[in-house]
């Protein structure tokens, strides 16, 4: 069975899935079928007008197809959106070269192999009579990499010092949290422990065997499962500062352009080591929309990414986590060594998990007799904020009950199961597309926890 025929299986189920048309594009393409290609890049571009990879996938099947013109007009456009996309250049090389037009080709190819060493083509190299790839000229690719668009920190000249911050720092938080309000997740509290408190409590030990302890790590999930929880307990558990960056800073720093806040942030976690600095829902930050780089967001991720390249030597005792329910849009810059390069599945909890949950929202309300157990059994697919939506639900009940009363009416576990029944644990739709990236797109084995988690790997 050719791979696109599962691929087209699996988009079907989940047809605005752009990685995964992205996949089948591919698939057809390698298959000699430009015209299947082509209509699914035209999807893809149905979804994401200006989509990168749909916009050269499109030109790749148009030329394919020897429909150079259409091709050409497609990636000079994008060119003109970013002036410095290599795959684009590299693509429309090609265009031109089937278009008989061997010197403009010869330049464009220039052009991409300065920008991104990725794109270097030797076949296409040696049509072009320019077998020697030239120099990289030294800046003209400061803050780009071109071929997957991804951003490049853009290195301190020499000399060159971080302008100092006007902000005043901000005051570090000391979470009161630790594991212990974290209800069960025992295996992930031990994977925290062994993946970063006992690294960041034993650096010697760590680099005796030439491992880095820099760099981030990233805690992944569905929604309302206990990421943001879990990293203040984090912090809690080594008494270490911490940090908070939610989303709303991170989008006044986007609509401000304030790389010196960021700055000044890591500044603060730095001076006030041990700590830990907390980006939640860092897909706000690091999301992998490339146009958006185009403007002033692009020096901002840069500054971002150069904080975090200062790493083991600038960054000691600093503790880099971020949180995402979506680490599919997460750039993969940020992947790369020394920055967010590791991450942690945060799971739905399970049945243990979900009472001990139970205990502790019950633990501040009238509730009589709690079957933890029993409300555990009929919770399958729960989140944490889902369960707190029940315990919600249920309060409210009894709220309105002990008005009409005037008694207090206390939350019986019967009315909780009664409140479970209306509440749609939200985990599932989340797994539907994790599954299709663990499947069919898993970077460098990002989501195996997943896979394993859905029984599709041991
Ligand atoms: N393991 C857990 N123990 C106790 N409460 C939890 C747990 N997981 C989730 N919750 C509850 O659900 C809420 C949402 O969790 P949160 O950490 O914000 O989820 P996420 O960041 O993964 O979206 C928490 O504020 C907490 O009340
Ligand atoms: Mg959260």
């Amino acid at each position: 069975m050719p791979q696109s025929d599962a691929l087209r299986a699996a988009s079907q189920l989940s047809p605005d899935n752009v990685p995964l048309l992205l996949l089948l594009a591919q698939a057809l393409l390698d298959e000699q079928d430009a015209a299947g290609s082509r209509e699914t890049c035209e999807r893809v571009l149905q979804l994401q007008p200006s989509h990168r990879e749909g916009t050269l996938g499109l030109a790749r099947a148009l030329l394919a197809e020897g429909k150079t013109s259409p091709a050409a007009v497609r990636l000079e456009e994008a060119l003109r959106r970013d002036s410095n996309f290599a795959a684009a250049h590299a693509l429309l090389a090609r265009v031109l070269l089937a278009e008989g037009n061997r010197a403009e080709a010869a330049e464009h190819y220039r052009r991409a192999v300065a920008l991104d060493k990725n794109t270097l083509d030797q076949a296409l190299a040696r049509e072009l009579g320019a077998d020697d790839p030239p120099e990289r000229p030294a800046r003209a690719a400061l803050g780009v990499s071109g071929g997957s668009g991804a951003p490049v920190s853009r290195p301190l000249e020499e000399g060159e010092e971080w302008k100092q911050a006007d902000e005043d720092a901000p005051p570090p938080e000391r979470p009161p949290v630790t594991f212990a309000q974290v209800g069960g997740m025992d295996a992930l509290k031990e994977q925290i422990r062994m993946k970063i408190l006992y690294p960041m409590q034993n650096p010697a030990l760590f680099r005796a065997y030439g491992k880095s302890i820099g760099g981030g790590v990233l805690l992944y999930g569905p929604p309302g499962c206990g990421k943001t929880l879990i990293s203040r307990a984090t912090a809690g558990e080594i008494q270490a500062s911490f940090f908070c960056v939610g989303l709303h800073e991170v989008l006044d720093m986007w609509i401000g352009n304030s790389e010196k806040n960021l700055h000044a942030l890591f500044r603060a976690a730095r001076e006030h080591a041990p700590s830990v600095l907390f980006f939640d829902e860092i897909d706000a930050l690091a999301a992998d929309r490339r146009d958006l780089r185009q403007s002033a967001g692009r020096t901002l991720i840069n500054q971002f990414l150069a904080e975090m390249d200062g790493g083991t030597a600038i960054n000691d005792g600093v503790l880099i986590l971020g949180a995402t329910n979506a680490p599919w849009h997460i750039d993969p810059a940020f992947r790369r060594p020394g920055r967010f390069d590791r991450a942690v599945f945060v799971p739905p909890p399970d049945e243990g998990a979900r009472a001990a949950i139970a205990e502790i929202l019950a633990a501040d309300k009238p509730v009589s007799a709690l079957d933890a157990a029993a409300l555990a059994r009929k919770t399958d697919g729960f989140s944490g904020a889902d369960l707190k939506a029940v315990f919600d639900r249920a309060t409210e009940d009894a709220l309105t009950a002990a008005m009409k009363s005037g008694q207090l009416v206390p939350i019986t576990t019967k009315a909780l199961l009664q409140s479970a029944k209306s509440v749609t644990p939200s985990t599932r739709a989340w797994f539907e597309s994790a599954k299709n990236y663990a499947l069919y797109a898993n970077q460098g084995g990002l989501y195996d926890e997943v896979l394993v988690h859905l029984g599709l790997k041991k």
